[in-house]
Order: C-alpha cells, then sequence, then structure tokens
C-alpha cells in the first residue's frame, strides 16, 4: 500500500502543502491591485534567485516556451548562432534556432560529458560570424551540470550575447546572472520553483535589449517589449496563468525562509547520496565526475536490467515515480528528479524501493547495501556540518 505517492522526475516535482493551498485561492482580477502586488512579489523574488538587477519577465507558457522567447527576441533569419550542447535539451536549442531560420554551429559534447570552456573558445574563434552562444546549465537528460561560469565567461570574452536554459537549475543551485555575465537566462515553475508547470522567468540584460530592437522574427505572444511594458503596469499582455502565480510566490517564500544557500546545499547533499545509493546497487552513473548535476541523477542499469519493467514495478508497488531516458537514451536509462520540495528520507525512501525491486526482478538480493551507502554519505554531511 502506497499513501504518497513519491514523483521523483525532473519536474513537474511535488507541491508542498503551503503551495496546494496557494494555488487553491478564488481568482482575482489579473487588471486589479491585487494582481499587481503579486507579480511584483515574484518578480521581485525571482531577481534575487536569479541574481539580476535587470528586468526579469514572468510569461505564462512552459520552460520552452521561456526558450522560444529568446529565440523570437533576439534572432532575425540568417544570423549564426554557436549552441554548446551534450543533450536532449541543448538539441531542443537548435531546433528552436533552426525553426527560426538561424543557422547553427553545434559544439556537441559526448552526452554525459560537460561541454568544454577551451572547446567553446576554439569554436567562437573560428567563428567570427555567430555573435550568439546558446548553453544549457543543467541537462536534464544526462544529469551533466555544465561549468556554466566559465563557458559564460569564454562567451563574453569574445562579445558574444551568452542565452542560457537554466531551466532545471536555476533555484537549485547557484547561478548569477549580472556577476557571470549573462544575457538571457530562462526557468520554468515546476522545477526547482516547487510549484506547478505554466510560468516561465526570463532574465533580459540591457545588452540582450538592444539586441532586440534589430532582430527581425515574427513575434507577438511571446514579445517581450509587451511584457516589460504591461509588467511596469502590474500586468501581462494577455491572460496570465493566475492559480500557478500564487504557487509560485508561496515557493519563492518558502525557498528565501529556507535560504537560498542551504537550499542548494540540501540539492548537492541529497545528489551525493542518490549517487552512493545507485552506484551500491551496481547502477553506472551516467554524468562525469565533478559535473553531476544538483538536480536529477542518471544512471544506467545492469545489463538485462529493463528499465520499463523496473519502472512499471517502483511505480505500481511502491508509489515511486521514476524517468527514463530521453531522446537517444530513451529506454537505456532511469533518471530520478531531486529537485525542488524534496528530503533527505525522500531519496531514502526511493534508494529502498529501487533495492526492493531489483530483487523482485531476480537481479540481486536486497540487503540494505542503498540505504546504507546514502546514509553514509548523509552521515559525513551531517559530522561536517556540526
Ligand atoms: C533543461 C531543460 N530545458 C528545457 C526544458 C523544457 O521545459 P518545459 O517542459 O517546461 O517546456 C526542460 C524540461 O524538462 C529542461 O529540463
Amino acid at each position: 500500500m502506497t499513501f504518497t505517492p513519491q514523483l521523483r522526475i525532473p519536474g513537474p516535482t511535488p507541491l508542498p502543502e503551503p503551495v496546494v493551498r496557494a494555488q487553491s485561492r478564488p481568482m482575482i482580477d489579473h487588471r486589479g491591485p491585487e494582481f499587481a502586488a503579486l507579480l511584483h512579489e515574484v518578480t521581485e523574488g525571482a531577481q534575487r534567485v536569479f541574481g539580476t538587477a535587470g528586468d526579469l519577465l514572468v510569461l505564462t507558457c512552459s520552460g520552452t516556451g521561456g526558450m522560444e522567447s529568446a529565440v523570437a527576441n533576439l534572432v532575425s533569419p540568417g544570423d549564426v548562432a554557436v549552441v554548446a550542447l551534450c543533450g536532449n535539451f541543448g538539441e531542443r536549442w537548435v531546433n528552436i534556432l533552426r525553426g527560426y531560420g538561424a543557422s547553427v554551429v553545434a559544439l556537441e559534447a559526448e552526452w554525459g560529458q560537460a561541454v568544454d570552456p577551451d572547446d567553446l573558445r576554439e569554436v567562437l574563434a573560428a567563428h567570427p560570424e555567430a555573435s550568439l552562444v546558446f548553453l544549457t546549465h543543467n541537462e536534464t537528460s544526462t544529469g551533466v551540470c555544465n561549468p556554466l561560469r566559465e563557458l559564460a565567461a569564454v562567451a563574453r570574452a569574445a562579445d558574444r550575447l551568452v542565452v542560457v536554459d537554466g531551466v532545471s537549475s536555476v533555484s537549485s543551485m547557484p547561478i548569477e546572472v549580472d556577476a557571470w555575465g549573462i544575457d538571457v537566462a530562462v526557468s520554468s515553475s515546476q522545477k526547482g520553483w516547487m510549484a506547478p508547470p505554466g510560468i516561465a522567468f526570463v532574465s533580459v540584460s540591457p545588452r540582450a535589449w538592444a539586441r532586440r530592437e534589430q532582430a527581425r522574427s515574427p513575434r507577438f505572444y511571446l514579445d517581450w517589449g509587451q511584457a516589460r511594458e504591461w509588467g511596469a503596469k502590474g500586468m501581462t499582455p494577455a491572460t496570465p496563468a493566475v492559480g500557478v502565480l500564487f504557487a509560485v510566490q508561496e515557493g519563492i517564500r518558502m525557498l528565501e525562509a529556507e535560504g537560498l544557500s542551504e537550499v542548494y546545499a540540501r540539492h548537492r547533499r541529497i545528489a551525493e547520496a542518490t549517487a552512493a545509493g545507485l552506484s551500491a546497487l551496481g547502477f553506472e552513473l551516467f554524468a562525469a565526475e565533478g559535473y553531476r548535476s544538483p538536480t536529477v541523477t542518471a544512471a544506467l542499469p545492469q545489463p538485462g536490467v529493463d528499465v520499463a519493467v523496473l519502472r512499471e514495478l517502483l511505480r505500481s508497488k511502491y508509489g515511486v515515480v521514476i524517468a527514463g531516458g530521453q531522446g537517444k537514451m530513451s529506454g537505456k536509462m532511469i533518471r530520478i528528479g531531486h529537485l525542488g520540495a524534496v528530503s533527505e528520507g525522500d531519496l531514502v525512501q526511493v534508494l529502498w524501493a529501487i533495492e526492493q525491486a531489483l530483487e523482485e526482478l531476480d537481479v540481486a538480493p536486497a540487503e540494505g547495501r542503498a540505504v546504507r551507502a546514502a546514509s553514509d554519505v548523509l552521515g559525513r554531511h551531517a559530522v561536517a556540518a556540526g
């Protein structure tokens, strides 16, 4: 019997109780003073989380919509852009850019590896015509966290506009948009923000605004100029996802009450414990050491384990919902999301269930290896914290 399902995919993430209550509030006038206060609080909170004093747009769409808004506002047909990618979501930048008629120079690291800043430097030197660089901070499909600060520094030093997919990173790990020279960063509500899907956040630097003036792609719903103009009046151009914004407001309050540095440390601890637990069960961690994501762990099972069967057993018998692979890794790996409302105990439960399931599938006897390995990691952190 499972009373509370463990939703451990890399988004949507579980909603904490205060967020569930917040989103069930009655509707308000989206052109009235209550909404203006809500938008103001969410915008300022998101600015603190992004680490920017610049414009922060709150759009009603998913993360992909936020990404598309960057392309629609910055790119003209025929522009050349470098995309530094290492997985499925990096490919999304490529596809959006091509859809808008841009020409893409793809710098692709092997899946499981991070993009090397030296490689980016070389590609930029070889392509002076490429005026924009598109990056993925946390590649959710492979569990790789790219060295964003270094990559952004390389792109900035080469005087390119830096656009970052921070969908599964911002609010769960450190990012400093202004200090790191990031012109545009995108995130969305269903990840570390502990809210349902429906809201994208987009930070826009003065350099990006200047570029937008020249860009000639069609834009209407995703026009940043409209969002900024209406935002200054405490409104959005079209009807916003008001219920999701109630949830986002509560999510940001919870993040700040915990303290962002503790939020980041918690994600890091839990990621390490997850990695240790899965390794103890014989999984091969997919992401290269040193670049493992604090928000999602991707792992390859022992030969002979059918990922679909394992996931279904976890879901139906243990109430534990984890993700499979994406793109070319579809059916080959598991991915455990540990971002947003996640505690050490949640992951211990997930690891315990995986070990039980592997016994049931005749892979290996359940002897408490995963929980022990995870506990060792968590115990070391507890001792270090004094
Ligand atoms: C890194 C990354 N980029 C983009 C997206 C796309 O966001 P959405 O599904 O909200 O459109 C996701 C969602 O999983 C993601 O993890």
